[in-house]
């Protein structure tokens, strides 16, 4: 089972045994369900025959206006729904004919996925700015490699803001990643499912802008809109023989696997990927919310000495206390595994270490889900959704100290100044 689902287990057998426990280590949005969802969702419930494999038509607009409204002129016959982006992205990977890089550490899906499809995953590791792509040099350097040894390099995975260190790859640095991917011939599989969270107005940029023939992008509703149980997930294909042929073998899987996105969920897509105001009303509260949990969150880390590269959208933050490792160890962490063993048995904080992400497992590394302050019950939710300031509410600052009492504890304590949320 993956680590975070079965993490989850955990968190829920101890709250069952009554142990309190802050559970920082799933990457569910958790607010409250949009009203207006709510209403689409019920008037499309009849709907109960199979749709087209790809996706209603007005589903499929919907979709094309979304990406055309972000610069990147779509068709609708080049998008694809499915129940969730995940099976969209192994099905791109399966209609690949070779091995998959990914950046280390990455969402602790990506590897299982890509051996589930019967090829190799290969961890480059992220640069020491922005996780979410391989540091393009090491992954020009590792390409070399592979070839020498026979290998056949298919693709490259990037992810940006990504899981776990919340980084937005800047427009350089990704046209590094692209030029070294169009140099070897890999199609980029860009997985933006964070992109509507971005914490600042900085510009974003897609590689689909940077290497447009051969990139394809996988997103959906399940973290913008929280709502991951409905399974709405959408991938845009390149308009060119290339893209078609890739697209069509995904189709080709989905019609035998999943057939089709469920009736309900296609009349949701429609709306959503409209963005109505109801919709971008919610992404802007959610952007604002995220950022300052994010901002928080850093800033108790980094007291105690964490590295942090600066998130900059999404809802993950990843710290690194390997610089502390001689006071970590005088309490039994001595690599990710005992550290996040640590904070669960002896401080109820449920974390997901870098070992399960593919980080080096000696690193004491993880990765917190900062909408594990946001509270459980849909008055705080809603609260922290709203309010100027989220990480001041009192339920926000309790969880917040929580965190900072266990870092504390595993520490002793010894702090070091921070200067705010920068990359270390
Ligand atoms: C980076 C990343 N990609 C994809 C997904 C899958 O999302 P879904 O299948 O709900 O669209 C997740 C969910 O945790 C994720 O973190």
């Amino acid at each position: 089972m993956s680590p975070n689902l079965l993490l989850n287990e955990q968190v829920a057998d101890r709250r069952l045994r009554g142990l309190p426990t802050l559970h920082l280590g799933f990457g569910e949005a958790r607010l409250p369900l949009l009203a207006e969802l709510a209403q689409v969702f019920v008037e499309a419930a009849r709907q109960a025959s199979y749709s087209p494999v790809a996706g209603t038509e007005a589903a499929r607009v919907a979709v094309a206006g979304y990406f055309q409204r972000r610069g990147l002129a779509t068709n609708p016959s080049d998008v694809v729904l499915a129940p969730g982006s995940k099976p969209l992205l192994f099905a791109t990977v399966a209609a690949l004919d070779g091995d998959v890089y990914l950046p280390a550490p990455a969402w602790n899906s990506y590897a299982p996925q890509v051996r589930l499809a019967g090829r190799t995953p290969i961890g480059v590791p992220i640069g020491e700015r922005y996780g979410g792509l391989p540091e393009p040099r090491l992954l020009r350097a590792r390409i070399e490699q592979d070839r020498g040894l026979g290998r056949r390099p298919a693709a490259v995975i990037v992810n940006s803001p990504d899981n776990p260190t919340g980084s937005v790859a800047p427009r350089a640095v990704l046209a590094e990643l692209c030029a070294v991917a169009s140099a070897a011939g890999l199609t980029v599989i860009s997985d933006e499912i964070y992109r509507d969270l971005l914490h600042t107005s900085e510009p974003y940029v897609s590689a689909a802008e940077l290497l447009p023939e051969r990139t394809v992008i996988c997103t959906g509703l399940s973290k913008s809109l929280a709502i991951g149980g409905w399974r709405i997930g959408t991938a845009r294909f390149p308009a060119s023989s290339y893209g078609n042929e890739l697209r069509d073998q995904v189709l080709a899987l989905a019609s035998d696997l999943w057939s089709t996105m469920a009736a309900p969920m296609q009349a949701v897509a429609a709306y959503a990927f409209a963005e109505p105001p109801a919709v971008t009303n919610r992404l802007r509260q959610s952007r604002r919310l995220h950022a300052s949990l994010a901002r928080a969150c850093c800033q108790v880390c980094q007291s105690h000495g964490a590295a942090v590269r600066e998130p900059a959208g999404g809802f993950y933050v990843y710290v690194d206390f390997t610089e502390r490792r001689s006071a970590f160890a005088r309490h039994g962490a001595t690599d990710s595994a005992s550290l996040a063993r640590l904070l669960l048995d002896d401080y109820g904080v449920a974390v997901l270490g870098g070992h399960h992400l593919g980080d080096a497992p000696e690193r004491l590394a993880f990765k917190i889900a900062t909408t594990g302050f946001i509270g459980d019950t849909d008055e705080e939710q809603l609260a922290a959704l709203t309010a100027a300031n989220p990480a001041r509410l009192p339920h926000v600052r309790d969880r917040l100290r929580w965190l900072d009492e266990a870092l504390a504890g595993i520490g002793g304590d010894a702090r070091t100044t921070s200067t705010g949320c920068h990359s270390a």
